[in-house]
């Protein structure tokens, strides 16, 4: 018998701990030391269990083989039936139980399903058992790279200010990077852009995050997807696309982007991705021009089983300038958005009608950090600077080209900073009755505030979350009404 570890999982040692997630709905289980020795045997081809155990055996010094043999049985067997991997007598066998990404087979929403988790179970979950594993030491698991800051579109909400749209990536920094990422054990690799595919080195890039095992996801407009682009992204551990697309309306896409013809080559890469069973995310951020279409999008996404999201609070650009937000939604137009989303989106309904809205939030979160920059991810442009999040990319942390990753990750002043952070340093949302509809972010207070202040409380933010409470609290009313009157 043959075990092979699946074409879309990963696995990851952490110091003692070994962790292996599966970008299919399998989610992720973390293992004590002695599973990190099951765990990093496995790979990529097939291997017998008396390969696996001889390799094992080299860790546990005295133990007897036979014994070992039956713990490997064990432990695998339990992997296996958790969908993590497969086994079977040839290669052959193994290909055809690894099943992989297929709209096909997708339900249109898909249902999470119930695995009775087998190892490290239950009583707690697996971020938490790694939150709480890396205090004190955080892990860098997810990189952005912005291969290129250039770009064949315009598109007038765009956080990068198109003055700046120039530079490409070193291919030799690109390269450097990547082996640094995986000393560092990273897991999730993001290509950004700009227009990423503009960069002429793309599909080496792709291909070599292929060879480092990372868990890749690329954000794309797609116009300039190819052939070769699609064969590489069949082969390569893609965990999705991200596209964006704005309008079924070719003229309001094509205003958007300010690029003619643009909405036609979109949703032709879309189709042939899906033909191609890539996954994919339609990324329709709302503005003045598509406020009333925008929901065709959403319509078609679901018609084609693939998932898209909105979003209505548009940021600044990262200089600080604030023209791109003349295209933002005013206030009520917010409202007609949020107003849309609670008549036509189930989930949320559903969400919406079991919590207690009317009561402030009385969890002692002060201590909580306040999102993941820093703490688990960073992001990086083509000249070597780092920056926390996407759209921050004013706030460097360090130079890859002066620091190593690890270097600027351990002792940055800026990330070590961002890091300590806690909800209590935002005294004012602490205490504030729309906090579970707010959506507060630091790069989206400061690259609106003149003197890019993350901690300074952005006030628009402040009015949506105030404004989305209220009318799901009024439709909550209404439906009480309607329950009580039927
Ligand atoms: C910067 S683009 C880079 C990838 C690619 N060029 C694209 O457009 O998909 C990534 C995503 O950021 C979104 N975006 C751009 N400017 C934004 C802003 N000011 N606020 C929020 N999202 C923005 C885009 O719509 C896109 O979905
Ligand atoms: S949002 Fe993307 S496609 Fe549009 S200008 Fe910005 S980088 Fe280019
Ligand atoms: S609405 Fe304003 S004060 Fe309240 S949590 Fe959000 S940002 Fe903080």
């Amino acid at each position: 018998m043959l075990y092979r570890q699946k074409f879309d999982t990963f696995i990851r040692q952490y110091d003692d701990v070994g962790y292996i997630t599966s970008k299919s709905d399998f989610g992720d289980r973390v293992v004590d030391a002695a599973g990190a020795v099951f765990l990093k045997a496995l790979s990529r081809t097939g291997q017998s269990l008396d390969a696996l155990t001889a390799k094992i055996a080299a860790s546990f010094i005295g133990v007897d083989t036979a014994v070992l043999q039956k713990d490997s049985a064990e432990f695998y067997a339990m992997l296996e039936a958790d969908g993590f991997i497969v086994s079977g007598g040839t290669e052959a066998e193994l290909d055809a139980k690894d099943t992989r990404f297929s709209y096909a087979t997708l339900e249109p929403k898909t249902i999470k399903k119930d695995f009775t988790p087998v190892i490290m179970r239950a009583e707690k979950s697996t971020q938490e058992f790694l939150d709480e594993h890396f205090k004190g030491k955080p892990h860098l698991t997810s990189l952005q790279i912005e291969l290129t800051s250039r770009c064949n579109e315009r598109c007038v909400h765009c956080y990068i200010p198109h003055e700046n749209k120039i530079s490409d990536i070193d291919p030799a920094l690109y390269y450097d990077v990547l082996g640094q990422c995986r000393d560092m054990g990273l897991l999730n690799l993001t290509l950004s852009g700009g227009e990423p595919m503009l960069h002429k080195n793309f599909l080496e890039f792709l291909r070599k995050a292929k060879e480092y095992d990372f868990s890749i996801n690329i954000l794309s407009n797609l116009t300039l997807l190819n052939d070769d682009i699609i064969a590489e992204m069949k082969a390569n551990r893609l965990s999705s696309v991200q596209v964006s697309l704005y309008s079924m309306k070719p003229e309001i896409h094509d205003a958007i982007t300010k690029m003619p013809g643009s909405f036609v080559k979109t949703q032709d890469a879309i189709l042939r991705l899906i033909e191609h069973d890539i996954p994919l995310q339609i990324s329709c951020p709302t503005m003045k021009q598509n406020k009333t279409c925008y929901v065709d999008v959403l319509n078609w996404a679901q018609e084609h089983k693939v998932r898209a999201v909105t979003d209505y609070i548009m940021m600044a650009r990262y200089d600080h300038t604030t023209g791109n937000l003349d295209n933002r939604l005013s206030l009520d137009e917010v409202g007609q958005v949020i107003n849309d989303i609670i008549s036509n989106d189930t989930d949320y309904q559903k969400e919406m009608s079991g919590a207690d809205i009317a009561q402030a939030d009385t969890r002692d979160i002060s201590n909580d950090i306040v999102c993941g920059v820093c703490v688990s991810s960073i992001c990086m442009i083509a000249n070597g600077n780092l920056y926390p999040c996407a759209g921050w990319q004013d706030y460097i942390v360090g130079n890859i080209k002066e620091q190593s990753l690890r270097e600027i990750w351990d002792n940055s002043p800026k990330v070590q900073y961002l890091r300590g952070l806690r909800k209590k340093d935002f005294p004012k949302c602490l205490s504030c009755i729309d906090k579970s509809f707010c959506a507060m972010c630091m790069v989206r207070n400061a690259n609106e505030n003149p003197d890019g202040d993350p901690l300074k409380i952005n006030e628009h933010f402040c009015k949506v979350a105030a404004l989305n409470r209220k009318i799901v609290m009024d439709w909550k009313e209404k439906l009480q009404g309607f329950v009580e009157t039927t």
